[in-house]
């Protein structure tokens, strides 16, 4: 079961530097046309002196301060990342740590780019397991460090940034109908793979490509589907109380002009942010709700469908009224 809970927080943490499509010209043989065209994308932040867990702290920080609350008040913290600083400790230990957040249940959830989604459906799940009143739900993405940056086909589309929200219980649940859903990724479309380290016992081949390496012809149309399946699934899920906005994974604006075609909404009924901060993988659907919100394009009474989709393969929605002023 879902605890009633609302989102009562929210806040975002980036890279102090912006890289233009201008600057990814000087790196590769692109166009700042051919990115704009292809995918919507104007600049992205990447990290450099900062971290994911440094860019992941500011935005829980922002989130919880927003919610009115104190530290002490967290009492579970789940953080979503496939691209944190380090393996040990978890991203969310690490933000525990860092802001001092009183002993809880704290760890990470890794579903690709449907990562905050899975992390929101988990955290409003235990919220009713072990009756809980406040939760930290985070998402942090480092991903420039896995990116090949002689690979024009991947490095202008990423980004690195991070966003968090806090729950708390409340006499109205405001999250509601949870997809999540997975299927073997059989043609490995999106991949970065781990380097082995030689042991005693066993040497690696040496030439293993641990950036990301993604089939984007494939995760396109993959993305497509499953983005206007989980729209199609929500909306009947919700009949008596229609949701009129969407905020999905941002991957590339093409995806989201076809698939505004084909199921029926319009264009301005999805929230698109890709122009300012390119993908950042989990951390894409809470900078775009942090966005949307303090654009205004949120407001309160709203009904929105959130959903993602990725590696995994993974993808998954939620509806939400959002209740924020
Ligand atoms: O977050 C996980 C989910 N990820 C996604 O949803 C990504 C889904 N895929 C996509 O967004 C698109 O497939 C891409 C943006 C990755 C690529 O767009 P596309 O329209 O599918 O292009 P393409 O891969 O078919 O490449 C078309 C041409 C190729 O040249 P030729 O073979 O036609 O001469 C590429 O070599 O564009 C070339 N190309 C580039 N040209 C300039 C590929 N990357 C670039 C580039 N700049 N950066």
């Amino acid at each position: 079961m879902i605890a009633p809970v609302k989102i009562v927080g929210i806040g975002e943490g980036l890279p102090k530097l912006i890289v233009t499509n201008k600057m990814m010209e000087q790196i590769v043989d692109t166009s700042d046309e051919w990115i704009v065209q292809r995918t919507g994308i104007k600049q992205r932040y990447i990290l450099t002196d900062d971290t994911t867990v440094s860019i992941s702290v500011e935005a829980s920080k922002k989130a919880i301060e927003k919610a009115g609350l104190s530290v002490r008040d967290i009492q579970l913290v789940i953080a979503s990342t496939i691209a944190s600083t380090d393996r040990v400790p978890t991203l969310a230990g690490s933000v525990q740590r860092e802001l001092g957040i009183s002993d809880c249940p704290a760890f990470d959830v890794s579903a690709g780019c449907t990562g905050f989604i899975y992390g929101l459906v988990t955290a409003a799940s235990l919220m009713d397991t072990l009756q809980l009143d406040n939760a930290l739900v985070l998402a942090g993405e480092g991903i420039s460090k896995h990116i090949d940056w002689a690979d024009r086909s991947t490095c202008v589309l990423f980004g690195d940034g991070a966003g968090a929200i806090v729950l708390r219980r409340s006499s109205e649940g405001s999250i509601h109908y949870p997809v999540l859903m997975g299927k073997s990724d059989e043609e490995n479309v999106l991949t970065i793979k781990n380097k082995d380290d030689d042991t005693p016992w066993y040497r690696y081949p040496s030439e293993q490509n641990t950036k990301l390496v993604m089939k984007g012809r494939e995760v396109f149309t993959f993305a497509s589907e499953v983005l206007a399946d989980t729209i199609t699934l929500l909306k009947e899920k919700c009949k008596d109380k229609p949701f009129t906005k969407i905020i999905p994974h941002q991957a590339n604006s093409r995806i989201i002009e076809y698939v505004a075609r084909i199921t029926g909404f319009k264009q301005d009924q999805f929230f698109i942010n890709l122009s300012k901060f390119a993908n950042t993988s989990s951390a894409s659907i809470l900078l775009a709700l942090w966005d949307a919100y303090t654009q205004r394009w949120l407001a309160p009474g709203d009904r929105i469908a959130l959903i993602g989709f990725g590696s995994g393969l993974t993808w998954g929605g939620v509806v939400i009224d959002w209740t924020l002023e």
